[in-house]
């Protein structure tokens, strides 16, 4: 089942969130769930935050659905390691159709455990870092806008603004 996804500007993005205890149906129904929104957006990566739930909790898949090697699901996460960095655009699917360049580490070693509660190891590097690096963010209640500063942040939360009053956000 697809979920709606909170945009910027909904209070549900900026919850703390309560790590993943039970590893059971429900929570593999949501994992489902999580992907199918994900797959469906379409987006490359998606938190529990963004539908809503206060979990540590979410999934990235760089290759959208087309290889199931790819497809990662985090439950807990944290890094090992952040080393480099890259300066690339970024966006996310509760910013639609805004992009931005934001600064972050270009590899990262990541542990969390998969939807059995399994802990795993993951190297990221290039763009599977720079997901890391956002899917964490969401599970902090940090959206990467947050990390724009000066007149890049002014304009894009500007622009938002505007499509609010307008009641097209
Ligand atoms: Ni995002």
């Amino acid at each position: 089942m697809r979920h709606p996804i909170l945009r910027l500007g909904d209070e549900g993005l900026r919850r703390p969130t309560r790590p993943v205890t039970v590893f059971d149906a429900s929570l593999h129904a949501l994992v489902d769930d999580m992907i199918e929104t994900m797959h469906a957006a379409p987006g490359i990566g998606l938190a529990a935050p963004q539908i809503g739930l206060d979990l540590q909790l979410c999934v990235i898949d760089l290759s959208v659905g087309a290889s199931h090697a790819d497809l990662i699901v985090l439950a807990n996460p944290h890094f090992v390691e952040r080393r480099g960095m890259q300066l690339e655009s970024e966006g996310c699917l509760s910013v639609p159709t805004f992009y931005a360049t934001v600064a972050r580490a270009s590899e990262v070693v990541v542990r969390g455990q998969d939807r059995d509660g399994v802990w795993r190891t993951y190297d990221g590097s290039g763009l599977l870092a720079r997901a890391f690096q956002h899917e964490l963010d969401h599970l902090r209640g940090r959206i990467f806008v947050d990390r724009l500063q000066g007149l890049q942040r002014r304009l894009l939360l500007g622009r938002i603004t505007r499509l609010r009053a307008k009641g097209r956000w």
